[in-house]
Order: structure tokens, then sequence, then C-alpha cells
């Protein structure tokens, strides 16, 4: 999966002729009346016979007088923003397309929406057909782009693979190729292991299941290089445990590893740009599931930290999980600590499916990452580690309880639960994301999404790139 090509959406200038070359013409809504005033009659018969209408997100094939395509018109947002040509690849005609050289500056951004609106998830069906070429300017900034991809492909990728075929073995499997392909340490914690090492949250959620629980464990780099550590929910699949989701709210649990998928694809942008970073990613990688060993309803489970925690609901399984892994990522004391997590379905009703909901206990690390996010198009915004609402997370017989019981404020008290394990000196950053598209936009398919990815890499970047 690491490898998966995302090169044939481009194609350098060298490798093709120019005959072969069809133009892209991007048209701003406020300059088009300026164009067509220098179009000839052939052409500006061809746009009335097409009824064509300019809007972001159209394009009118323009021929030639053999018939062929000489130049393509595509209408365009006065800024023209990472989604600008990201329709265009699997609506065009297979072919070689060009963009005008006063374009050349903006290419990294206009390519990296031109590949995403390129993917396609063919693992169980032949791609309806394939995407459209985009003729390279400039080689340097393709390694950038391609970086991007690979990293959004893998995420997107893992989390459409359904979960028959993405189980907690075969996401390690996939982490563990990820690890090998940056020469990084892989460690995995299996099954009974997890009582006997200590990490007895792992182990309850995922014990309902005949696919064994696991811990998966990354490192990479340098040891002399700040340590940030990151995080993500790794339920392959979530049933609700004996607290049964409706076929409606389980239908799309195989993206329930979503937040691994982004800890997996930060860190294949981070290794790959070799940023000066001590990297360790840590995934608990579980099935929510029900059998005779699955965990029940009002259980008091024991965690790494000491803590212990009443089960309200086998269905707020992800924080559980994750209390484990932030307990350990803490040991170490990082710079920083990111998780990620297709937790509440509270944050959803909040900031919608696109929005991942941002809580962090360093302010200076949130507005720096929501800075980030506006200049990437990938925009995260922040709500309150609201500290009074501790008091719904209470429990009579244990010090937490893993369901509120009330239907407010359900992602602040989830981030709430997962802050208890963090240490308060740590920075700790927790997105709370949907990492699925429900619609299609352009350039962004039904499926799997990353989401906050860019703009999280962008502030690491910035923060350790020095
Ligand atoms: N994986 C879900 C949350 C989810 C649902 C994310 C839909 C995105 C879309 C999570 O494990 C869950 O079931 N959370 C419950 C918690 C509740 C029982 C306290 C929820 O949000 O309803
Ligand atoms: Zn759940
Ligand atoms: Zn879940």
């Amino acid at each position: 999966m690491i490898n998966r090509q995302v090169l044939p959406c481009f194609i350098s200038e060298s490798q093709i002729s120019s005959d072969e070359k069809i133009l892209l013409e991007l048209v701003k809504i406020s300059e088009y009346e300026t164009w067509l005033r220098k179009q000839d009659e052939f052409s500006l018969n061809w746009l009335i016979t097409n009824n064509y209408k300019i809007k972001p997100y159209t394009f009118c094939l323009m021929p030639n007088q053999q018939g062929k395509i000489a130049r393509v018109l595509v209408g365009c947002e006065d800024d023209l923003n990472l989604w600008s040509l990201s329709h265009l690849p699997k609506n065009v005609p297979v072919g070689f397309y060009a963009l005008s050289s006063n374009y050349h500056e903006q290419w990294e951004k206009l390519a990296l929406g031109w590949g995403l609106g390129a993917y396609q998830y063919d693992a169980f069906k032949k791609p309806e057909r394939e995407a459209a070429t985009l003729i390279i300017p400039n080689e340097q900034s393709l390694k950038t782009v391609q970086s991007q991809l690979q990293a959004i492909y893998l995420v997107r990728d893992l989390i459409n693979t359904p979960a028959e075929s993405m189980g907690p073995a075969e996401l390690s499997f996939a982490a563990q190729a990820l690890a090998k392909h940056y020469q990084a340490e892989f460690t995995e914690i299996i099954g009974n292991e997890l009582v006997s090492k200590n990490f007895p949250a792992v182990y309850i959620v995922g014990r309902g299941s005949a696919r064994e629980p696991r811990l998966l464990d990354i490192r990479w780099g340098d040891d002399t290089h700040p340590k940030v550590t990151l995080v993500g929910k790794g339920v392959c699949f979530d049933s609700g445990g004996l607290d049964i989701k409706t076929s409606a709210g389980m239908l799309l649990m195989k993206k329930d590893m979503g937040g691994a998928a982004h800890a997996l694809g930060l860190a294949s942008l981070i290794m790959d740009a070799n940023l000066p970073i001590r990297l360790r990613v840590l995934i608990p990688a579980v099935e929510n599931f029900i059998s005779g060993t699955a965990y029940r309803p009002g259980d008091v489970i024991q965690t790494r930290k000491g803590l212990t925690v009443e089960i309200g609901n086998t269905d707020a399984e992800g924080r559980v999980i994750l209390s484990d892994a932030l307990a350990e990522a803490s040991t170490e004391s990082p710079e920083l600590i990111i998780d990620f997590a297709t937790l509440t379905g509270a944050a959803r009703v909040a900031t919608g499916t696109d929005i991942p909901a941002m809580f962090s206990n360093h302010q200076i690390t949130a507005d720096a990452l929501f800075r980030h996010s506006k200049n990437e198009c990938d925009l995260v915004w922040q709500m309150p580690l609201h500290q009074p609402y501790k008091e719904l997370i209470k429990s009579e017989i244990a010090d937490l309880n893993n369901n509120s019981g009330t239907p407010y404020a359900g992602a602040i008290t989830a981030a709430l639960f997962l802050e208890s394990f963090v240490e308060e000196t740590i920075p700790w950053v927790h997105f709370d994301l949907m990492a699925y598209n429900e619609l299609e936009k352009p350039g962004r398919p039904k499926g799997g999404e990353a989401m906050g990815l860019r703009a999280v890499f962008r502030f690491l970047e910035e923060k350790y790139n020095l």
C-alpha cells in the first residue's frame, strides 16, 4: 500500500511531444468577459453551442479545426485554490494537459489538487476510467506533491479497505510496511501480552473479537532530535460492543481506524521529508466486537496509568484504548503529543463532517495549527477543554466513567477523558475527526479522507525544519 503508484497522473514535459499537449486555460469568473472578447468567432460559437456558463469547477473542451481538443476552458474562482483543477482528472478525456507558464508559481498547489482528484479506490473493482495526466513544468516541486499524495492515498486506502480485509493484524502489516520503507523500528504487543505488559484497557476492549488486539509502536529518527509522539485510534470495526449500534450507525464503522490512518499518514510525511524529529507512533488496534468474552456495560477496568474506568457504554471504546496509549506516550515526556481519533458523533454535530474538532492544553500550538489549517485549505476548529464538564465523567465506583450519561458536550467530555491520561506539562493536541467524505466534492471522492493532515504537517515543518 505504501508503494501505491501515484505518478501516472503526472508526466514530465520532456516525455511528450508538443502536439500531444492540451492547454488548460484557467479563466477566473470576474475575468470571463475580457477573455471572451479575445476569442475568435469559431470559439464563441462553440461556447454558445455548448451552452457553457462559467462557474467554478466547470470546463469546456475547445476543439481545433480537425475536431481534436485544442485547449480546455476551466472556470475558476477568483482566488485559485487547492481544489481549482481537482474536478478535471476524472472528467476530461484521458490525455496530457498543460498549465500555461503564468501559473507555474502555483503549480504545487494545483498539482496536489489534481492528484487528489485522480484518486480511485480500486482494490475490488476496476476503475471506471483512467485519470487524465498533468504535465509537470518543474520536476523539483513534484517531490513535495508526490510525498503529500503518497501520504493521503495511504490514509484513504487504509480507511476505504473493508474491515474484513483491515483487521488489527492487517493494520499492523500496513504500519510495518511503512516503517520498513523508512528504516524505522517497529514493535508490537499482541493479545494476552497486553495484560502482562500493562495495557489492560487496550486488551479489554479488543477481547471480544476473534482478531486479537494489538499495540503498534513505530520509532524513527535521531535520538537527539525533539521527540514528537503521534497516537491514532485504531478501531478496525466498531460494532458498539454490547451497547450495539443501529444498522445505520454501524454501516460506516470500517472507518473507525481513521485516526490510526492519519497517524500513519503523518508519519509518512514526516519521514519522507526527513524532518529533524524523533518520532514515535502508537496505535492501539482493536475490533470492538460482541462475543462471550466481550466487555460489559457496568464493568470497571484498570488502565495503564492506574486510573480505574467504569464502562458506562461499550460504544465509547475509543477513549478507553487511547487512555493506555496516551499514558504510555506521556512516560517519555515528548515535546508534543498529537492524537487523531474518530471519537464522537457529537464532534460531527458540532463541526460537521469536514472540519476536525481540535482540542489542546497548549494554546500557542492550537493557534499555530489553526493558522496553518486556513492557509492549507484544511480547516480545523478548536473546541474548549472546559474543566467544569469533568463533573460529567465522574463515577461513583471508579476514577472516571467513559460515558457522561448526558446528551450534551459529548466531544468535550471525550476530550476531557483523554486529557486525564496525558501528563499536564506536555503540550498535547487531540483531533476528533470524521475521516470520511459522505458526499463527493471536487478532489474529495466519497470514502476515506485525510482531514487536518496537511495543516499539522505544515505546522511541524515550520516548527522543526529550521
Ligand atoms: N466511533 C464512534 C464515533 C463516531 C460515530 C465517529 C460516527 C464518527 C461518526 C465512537 O466509538 C462512538 O460510538 N462514540 C459514541 C460515544 C457515546 C456512546 C458516549 C457516540 O459518539 O455516540
Ligand atoms: Zn463506539
Ligand atoms: Zn469508535
